[in-house]
């Protein structure tokens, strides 16, 4: 019988992260061949997680400039995709998320009339610029994709409200999947700074920041508040993992370079940083991943943003959206770390996102649509 190929792109760190685990489970299916495709919108970040997974790339369109334009990465995926399509010639492309990496994506599949999987659908805030392009990346892939791979049930509420076309399925997210193999209670660091740290005496406090939409006045107002928290306890210790961009590494020095307590560390790889979150007090983010994984291992979330798209864990009291402002992000912290009742209110273990089954409910909804399968997955329930 003919394989058939399922072509996975991705080329951000997030991406890698939910995409790998899923390719890897593909690649387990007898009637399926799985390749990978990686534009390399990230790649310092992207290729930590290709390795901690030892996962290789069929293809790798390299496209990553310093301080790279949305329209560079977007225009250079597309271009670099349209020879790895005619050449792979896949019968299904997958795609994940929001990234520039996944709209291009999707649009060079639906140039050649391939059809697209999109996993990590329906989130939304429904306000177009925040998360900026994010929002609107999700939204283009949403009327492109014939699969949508909803990691919730108001996440498919979404699409279905929407009317899209296709068929949707709720499946969890594929990031509790991954946080299966990476989380171990006797995990050794390896980044110097992390394996110092007496997580048992001093509250760590595990920061990132790192989104478009907070470049300049939020990201420098936040990042002061943070500064503020390290100064005013002393038995704190702020641990910053900086992302690689220059926007980025240049406000988080200016503002927390040589603060006491405050260690600004290069990105660690993704064991490291599941390892690190499982063993903070909380988490101050404006990630989409960390306000996933942290309810997992009960860890408090307050989230840097104005929005989220991800209102479940919010729901289920783990996750504080306190905004961008100096003096919201301060009064944040300082509850968790100045009222008990505020903090173990909030620490406790939710997993509205998954049950650790994603990759297999996509996989077995792929083979469904090849005919390879007589009935659809069972849906993941909360
Ligand atoms: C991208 C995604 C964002 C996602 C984030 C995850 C878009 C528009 N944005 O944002 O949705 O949340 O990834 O981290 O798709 N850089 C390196 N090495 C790396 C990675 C980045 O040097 O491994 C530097 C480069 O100078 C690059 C810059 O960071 O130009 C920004 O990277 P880019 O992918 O454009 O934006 P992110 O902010 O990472
Ligand atoms: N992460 C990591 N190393 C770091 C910081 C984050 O492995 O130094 C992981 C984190 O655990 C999560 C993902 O990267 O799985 C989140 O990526 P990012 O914040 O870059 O993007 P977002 O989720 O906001 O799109």
């Amino acid at each position: 019988m003919k394989k058939r190929k399922v072509l996975s792109v991705f080329g951000t760190r997030p991406e890698a992260i939910k995409m790998v685990p899923l390719v890897q489970e593909l690649s387990a299916r007898d009637g399926i061949e799985s390749l990978c495709c990686l534009t390399g919108q990230h790649r310092q970040m992207l290729d930590s997680v290709m390795q901690v997974f030892g996962q290789r790339a069929d293809y790798d369109l390299n496209i990553m400039q310093q301080q790279q334009s949305l329209s560079s990465i977007t225009t250079r995926a597309i271009l670099g995709m349209e020879q790895v399509i005619s050449e792979a010639a896949p019968d299904l492309v997958l795609v994940h998320g929001d990234t520039s990496t996944t709209f291009a994506g999707a649009l060079a599949a639906f140039y050649h009339k391939i059809p697209v999987g999109h996993v990590e659908a329906g989130l939304r805030t429904y306000d177009i610029y925040s998360p900026f392009p994010e929002e609107m990346n999700r939204l283009l892939v949403s009327d492109i994709a014939a699969l949508h791979f909803a990691p919730t049930p108001a996440n498919a509420e979404n699409l279905r409200k929407e009317a899209v076309r296709g068929e949707i399925f709720v499946t969890g997210n594929t990031v509790i999947d991954a946080m299966k193999t990476t989380v171990r209670k006797d995990f050794r660091f390896a980044t110097q700074t992390l394996n110092a740290l007496d997580f048992a005496g001093r509250r760590v406090i595990t920061v990132t920041c790192h989104r478009r939409e907070n470049y300049g006045k939020p990201m420098r107002d936040i990042l002061s508040a943070i500064r503020t928290v390290a100064q005013t306890h002393e038995d704190v210790e702020v641990v910053y993992p900086v992302h690689l961009s220059p926007a980025v590494r240049a406000c988080a020095q200016e503002i927390l370079g040589n603060v006491p307590r405050v260690h600004l560390i290069d990105p660690v790889d993704v064991e490291e940083m599941h390892n690190l979150i499982a063993r903070s007090c909380f988490v101050m983010t404006d990630s989409g991943g960390l306000q996933e994984e942290a309810p997992a291992l009960g860890k408090p979330v307050l989230v840097l943003r104005r929005e989220t798209e991800r209102p479940e864990a919010v729901a289920a009291g783990t996750v504080r959206l306190v905004g961008v402002e100096y003096a919201d992000v301060l009064a944040g912290a300082n509850a968790l770390l100045e009222n008990p009742a505020a903090y173990d209110a909030m620490a406790h273990a939710a997993n509205p996102y998954g049950d650790g089954k994603a990759c297999k409910r996509i996989a077995d909804a792929i083979e469904w649509h090849f005919g390879l399968r007589p009935c659809r997955p069972e849906e993941f329930h909360q």
